[in-house]
């Protein structure tokens, strides 16, 4: 069902710093910061030749990142996300082999302008899943 792995969501104390440690480290193609306030975050995409990073910042209150970088003072490993094709079959399929998903269960417009729901970490291994309609 799953297809693409689409990024891997990194929360950061200190952006710049992880910005420079990506382009300047790793040597990878380091967008600028992109406020989204919609989200709650600040981004950076970080390029891949097979997939992207985004580094996320929280931005505003009730960032939805905020509890998880309280937990984790470093930072760390927030969520991945795959592609699927059809999110209502998707979901459907996840809620009747007993995943949970987040929210009201209805796809939201995510970072990308697409549709995105999460899954709870509890049932994926411990990792928060996202899944995009592409
Ligand atoms: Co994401």
């Amino acid at each position: 069902m799953i297809g693409k792995l689409n990024h891997i969501a990194i929360a950061v104390p200190d952006m710049a710093k992880a910005s420079a440690l990506y382009r300047d480290t790793l040597g990878a193609k380091v967008s600028e910061p992109i406020a989204m306030p919609e989200h709650g975050v600040t981004t950076v995409f970080v390029e891949l030749p097979n997939t992207k990073v985004e580094l996320l910042h929280p931005l505003g209150e009730n960032s939805p990142i905020a509890k998880f970088l309280e937990r984790n003072p470093d930072g760390g490993m927030h969520h991945i996300c795959y592609e699927v094709t059809d999110i209502l079959a998707a979901r459907d399929r996840l809620k009747e082999k007993g995943a949970r998903v987040l929210g009201s269960g209805e796809p939201r417009i995510g970072a990308h302008g697409k549709p995105v729901l999460f899954l709870h970490p509890k049932d994926f291994a411990g990792t928060l899943v996202e899944i995009e309609q592409v």
